[in-house]
């Protein structure tokens, strides 16, 4: 508690400050009116699993900084719209300051970029810039070849804007195969490859270092999808091969990344960047109402929403002053901390027999079976598995994993169906590390409950060595 009493402490001087220069009547309603609805929205949120415990590994939630929710709420009471720079000149300078300081992760110095809702737009945008650029070349229907692994969004955006789609199989990481994209290449008119990294399921990387190379050697348009992996070039203990496919992000001629994800922000705070600046022009559009102002910047004019919150700009903006994005320092240390808990989890999955846990992971998020005759009867072991664990305050995910990702040790003897229900941990948050030896005891005992103690003490044991 006395960690809020200090964010709310800034909170207040930082309002007076924003409030001093106001002529505004206060015309907030009475401590008796609020305080009931917001016990009543409290008692709600307060039912739901708490997303920013380390023993909540379900999906992609990461809590945001502090500073991130403070600056966000500072700047909900002013609610600037960063669509015009009459409507929210001092975010959108924020948004621009932020963008550059992302595009200067990937070494792009005049990259043009702006925030979004999310990936899913982010991407959405990517992909309609990439078709209008080569339609302005004369490929009226680019078709788009992006991994089976990647996420949805891409198809739906595919069919979003009339272009044909291709999945490409993936190999035993999750990653896409590039043999699998030779052979497609061969026989389809692909114009526009996307490359994930950090796929939704595993957090595959796909080999973006030879997809450059493949897509400058056919003249084809690179996207790199770094939603979720966008941050990890500043992470320094990746494998040497996830650290080269990160290392050509700057190839690539659009990319996304997600400050809500891994970026420490509140939802709502998706980011695309274009390497060449000039496309900008295809988002060109005029408004009677809006961008004659003379002074700038209009963020509108090249973004394909109009309103966004200025507060979300706000808060990165402010994440970005706190936390700068530099390798070794303290945003970095936390990305590490997480890849290094993800492993210690996977190594440790390996020491527990009813799992079948396949390759490591290359970012933090982290995949596995449990071993039964039949997939059928692993999904059906998982479901269960992940019943028991939430009730037991341990909250996983469920996810579909393809056979090809156990080639090299299968879970099940015989393959009923293509793909097994199996059970996933993404671990985003710092604090996953110090807790993994009483999460490793508490999966073994959800798997065994009567060999647990033993098994526990010795895998402690072997725990300290695992970093
Ligand atoms: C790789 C990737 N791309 C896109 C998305 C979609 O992003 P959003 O949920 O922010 O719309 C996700 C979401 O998990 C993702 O992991």
């Amino acid at each position: 508690m006395a960690r809020v009493v200090t964010e709310l402490t800034a909170l207040a001087a930082a309002l007076r400050t924003l409030r001093a220069g106001w002529r505004l009547a206060p015309s907030s309603p009475t401590a008796a009116e609020l305080e009931p609805v917001l016990q009543e929205v409290a008692r709600r949120l307060a039912a739901e699993p708490p997303y920013g415990d380390p023993f909540y590994l379900g999906h992609m939630l990461k809590p945001p900084h502090p500073v991130a929710r403070l600056a966000y709420a500072l700047t909900l009471w002013l609610n600037p719209n960063n669509h015009a720079s009459d409507a929210g000149a001092a975010t959108s300078r924020m948004e621009l300051e932020a963008l550059r300081a992302l595009a200067r992760l990937y070494g792009w110095r005049d990259a043009a970029g702006h925030l979004c809702s999310g990936g899913t737009v982010a991407n959405l945008e990517a992909l309609w810039i990439a078709r209008q650029a080569l339609r302005a070349r004369g490929i009226a229907r680019p078709a788009i070849a992006a991994s089976a692994q990647a996420h949805y969004c891409h198809a739906r955006a595919a069919a979003l804007l009339d272009l044909p789609f291709h999945a490409v199989p993936t190999d035993a990481r999750g990653r896409l195969s590039l043999a699998a994209l030779e052979a497609l290449l061969a026989r389809e008119p692909i114009a526009i490859v996307v490359a994930t990294l950090g796929t939704p399921l595993n957090g595959a990387v796909d080999p973006l270092d030879a997809l450059a190379e493949q897509c400058a050697a056919r003249g084809l348009r690179l996207h790199a999808d770094a939603a979720y992996g966008g941050y990890f070039p500043l992470a320094g203990n990746l494998a040497p091969d996830t650290r080269a496919a990160l290392a050509a992000l700057p190839r690539a001629d659009s990319l996304v990344v997600d400050p809500h994800k891994h970026g420490l922000q509140p939802y709502g705070c998706g980011a695309i960047l274009l390497r060449d600046p000039g496309e900008q022009r295809f988002y060109a559009h005029a408004a009677d109402y809006a961008y004659h102002a003379d002074e700038g910047p209009h963020l509108g004019r090249a973004a394909l929403e109009c309103s966004r919150p200025g507060a979300a700009a706000a808060a990165l903006w402010a994440t970005l002053r706190l936390l700068p994005l530099v390798p070794g320092g303290e945003f970095a240390r936390g990305l590490e901390a997480g890849h290094r808990a993800a492993l210690g989890l996977w190594r440790g999955l390996r020491d527990i027999p009813a799992f079948c846990a396949p390759a490591p992971p290359e970012l933090d998020v982290v995949v596995w079976a449990l071993r039964a005759p039949c997939a059928s009867a692993a999904s059906a072991a998982a479901r269960r598995f992940h019943a028991q664990a939430r009730a037991q305050g341990l909250h996983l995910s469920l996810a579909r994993l393809p056979r090809t990702l156990f080639a090299e040790a299968a879970p099940v003897t015989s393959w009923d169906e293509p793909a097994l229900i199996g059970l996933r941990a993404c671990l985003m948050k710092p604090e996953h590390e110090a807790a993994l030896p009483a999460l490793l005891d508490r999966l073994a005992a959800l798997a065994d409950p009567h060999g647990a103690g033993q098994r526990a003490a010795a895998h402690n044991g072997g725990l300290t060595a695992v970093t």
